[in-house]
């Protein structure tokens, strides 16, 4: 484990946001934050948990949620909310920019190089929506399960430096209610262009299975719609992982 003590998250955010995180509540250990923000029906709610003990991923996996070294943090909003996904990967990617950058890779992870720094896990029950997000914080790589290791990275191996947990959580909710507030005003085609523009996927070819094509283009559900020799197929993240894309 790392050697760092972490620090216990309790201050109040000096921010004054419009919506996301006009109440935040910390948790330190609950099952899922996701679960918390489904429960709860304030808009813009945020749940920060010191860890999870059921922490999940897309396609049902678990989430590795160490104590004390990431941010695992879900918001609550009515929903559906088109986009919001791409928005917020969007926003993690802003809100670090000063220090690393990282790069967006389908269906909606943050990388620095080959490494998965940070997931985006949106969830609807009923009504209620919960835009979860797991961050990687100051996480050394002996500090992740060794089957991770080669594939996991952290801010802190990215930017070689730590990070306080408090001021990146500021600066992570106000990109993220910018980001909330222009899918209210209806920039969803913007804010598809600018994860377009990072992402890079655009006329990459992909095989999958049976299916091989072209990248044509993104729904607003982050899916992709691939021009094969039979027409345009929709691949979703639900679906099993594309094997490989290349040029
Ligand atoms: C993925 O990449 O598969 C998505 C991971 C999302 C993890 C976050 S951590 C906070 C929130 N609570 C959860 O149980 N999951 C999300």
């Amino acid at each position: 484990m790392s050697s760092l003590s972490h620090t216990v998250l309790t201050a109040t955010p000096s921010i004054e946001p419009r919506l996301v995180g006009r109440r935040i509540t910390y948790l330190e250990l609950t099952d899922s934050t996701n679960n918390r923000a489904l429960e709860c029906l304030e808009d813009g709610a945020v749940f920060v948990a010191e860890t999870q003990y059921a922490g999940r991923g897309r396609l049902g996996r678990k989430w590795y949620s160490a104590p004390g070294l990431g941010l695992w943090f879900s918001i609550s909003l009515a929903g559906p909310l088109p986009g919001v996904s791409l928005a917020a990967a969007l926003a993690v990617r802003e809100a670090v920019a000063d220090q690393t950058t990282l790069d967006i890779k389908w269906p909606n992870d943050l990388y620095h190089g080959k490494r998965k720094l940070c997931g985006i896990l949106v969830e609807q029950r009923g009504q209620r929506m919960a835009l979860g997000i797991g961050l990687n914080v100051n996480h050394q790589l002996a500090d992740f399960p060794p089957a991770l290791r080669h594939r996991t990275g952290s801010l802190a191996i990215a930017a070689n430096r730590q990070w306080d947990r408090m001021v990146l959580l500021e600066s992570l909710l106000l990109c993220l209610d910018d980001a909330v507030m222009r899918l209210y005003r209806g920039e969803i085609d913007r804010i598809r262009a600018e994860w377009l523009n990072a992402c890079d996927i655009i006329g990459r070819k992909i095989r999958r299975g049976s299916i091989c094509g072209v990248v044509a283009d993104l729904d607003n559900d982050g899916a992709l719609l691939v021009r094969t020799k039979d027409g345009i197929r929709r691949i979703t993240c639900g679906d099993v992982a594309v094997v490989g894309y290349y040029r």
